[in-house]
């Protein structure tokens, strides 16, 4: 593997409000704070202040809003080894998962800027979301075989935000073997994840533990309702407990792999609909039907900040329709996925709905995602999984 020295490439210089970000444990400097840029090329790059002075060594994308993604202070070569130590010691960190599925590495908030790894059994799938991190692939791989010594490497390289750092995008397979569908055992529950074609890198790993907690909450014996389910995640953990569930999702083949996880796990107590939520949330409230444990996991409503105000009408129709339908001491996990939604919109938004409702609305407990996708507090960025469980009171 060829070792990258701060010496290999000219140094990009910033601006005093960029070393101050740093200092404060940002790792990202804008385009507006870069003071001299020598060599257009992504790379990893050392970096100094308008003095000279070396304040690190980033992640540089030339053609991206986001310039530098901090890797170190320091001046040591980022090699393959560096790479395997960073992701050695980010897996080590999550212990005691209830799952075979996880995520060893959350990017910016594991100090892997840019760099998702999702381990999926012996398989890992991963992702690569910076022009600069992507110049480094060669030893990232290496450093994930030396890691996490997985039997096959996918790289899931469509996620939308590569199209910002001029990257193309494309599913290759890095490493070995990872087969189409992979059998994912959690909280005791089996369900099958599509590394290849499934959404995210196969499976919604950050809403394992708010699934677990929904499972806790069903009414044993009462009508359950997973909206949005996907490949039926939250509806297993309800249909454990609940006499049925109704499971919605407008995905043809994500409720087929729904289909097969209930039957792998002998559960058939659920329905599955395909159907777009907002019309059957009205349907169902025309016929006065009635839930006593509601999940529900929409995708991202606001995908800019652009159109933050149409999403937050969005959330509030769809939740406002669950309270309707809530029974009597019936109970609603909700939640949103939108990062330009913060924890203050989302529960101001809840609170206008449940005025709405003219329900007693309960505030039971507010969740983030999983603990294997931290969130660094000072990086607000690295934060977007945002859940809420209320109940119904009389
Ligand atoms: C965040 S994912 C749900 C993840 C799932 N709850 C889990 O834990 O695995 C959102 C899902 O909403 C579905 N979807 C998006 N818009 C929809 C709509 N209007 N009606 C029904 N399903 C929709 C997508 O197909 C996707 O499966």
């Amino acid at each position: 593997m060829t070792a990258v020295r701060p010496s290999d490439r000219p140094t990009v210089r910033v601006t005093a409000r960029a070393a101050e970000r740093w200092k404060q444990g940002h790792p990202w400097i804008y385009r507006s704070d870069v003071a001299a840029e020598p060599e257009k090329k992504p790379g990893i790059v050392p970096v100094t202040d308008r003095k000279g002075k070396f304040l690190g060594q980033a992640l540089y994308s030339p053609t991206s809003e986001i310039r530098l993604r901090l890797l170190t202070r320091g001046d040591q070569p980022i090699d393959a080894r560096w790479w395997a130590e960073r992701i050695a010691a980010a897996a080590a960190r999550r212990n005691g998962i209830n799952a075979t599925a996880w995520r060893a590495v959350h990017a910016e908030a594991d100090g892997l800027p840019s760099l998702v790894i999702d381990k999926y059994g012996p398989w890992i799938v991963a992702q690569l979301l910076s022009a600069g991190l992507e110049t480094a692939r060669a030893d990232v791989l290496a450093g994930i075989s030396a890691a996490l010594a997985p039997e096959g490497i996918l790289l899931r390289n469509d996620a939308a935000v590569r199209r910002h750092e001029g990257l193309a995008s494309e599913v290759v397979l890095a490493l070995g073997q990872v087969p189409e569908v992979v059998e994912v055992v959690e909280d005791g529950l089996k369900y099958l994840a599509a590394p290849w074609s499934g959404q995210k890198t196969g499976a919604f790993l950050d809403q394992r533990e708010n699934r677990a907690l929904v499972g806790q909450h069903t009414r044993p014996g009462g009508r359950a309702l997973d909206l949005f389910t996907y490949h039926g995640s939250f509806a297993l953990h309800l249909a454990r407990h609940a006499k049925d569930v109704l499971a919605v999702d407008q995905s043809t083949e994500a409720l087929a792999r729904g289909v097969e996880n209930a039957r792998l796990n002998g559960i058939a107590n659920i329905v599955w609909r395909e159907a777009n939520v907002f019309d059957l949330l009205r349907e169902l409230e025309r016929r006065r039907e009635q839930f006593d444990t509601i999940a529900l996991d929409p995708p991202a409503f606001a995908k800019t900040k652009a159109n933050l105000e149409r999403a937050v009408a969005g959330y509030k129709e769809v939740n406002l329709r669950a309270m309707k339908i809530l029974a009597d001491g019936g109970v609603l996990f909700t939640s949103s996925c939108s990062y330009h939604v913060s924890r203050d919109v989302f529960h101001a938004m809840l609170a206008d709905a449940a005025r709405d409702s003219g329900r007693r609305i309960q505030f039971v407990a507010a969740t983030g995602a999983s603990a294997d996708h931290p969130e660094l507090l000072n990086v607000p960025e690295t934060g977007y999984l945002k859940g809420v469980l209320l109940r119904a009171v009389v």
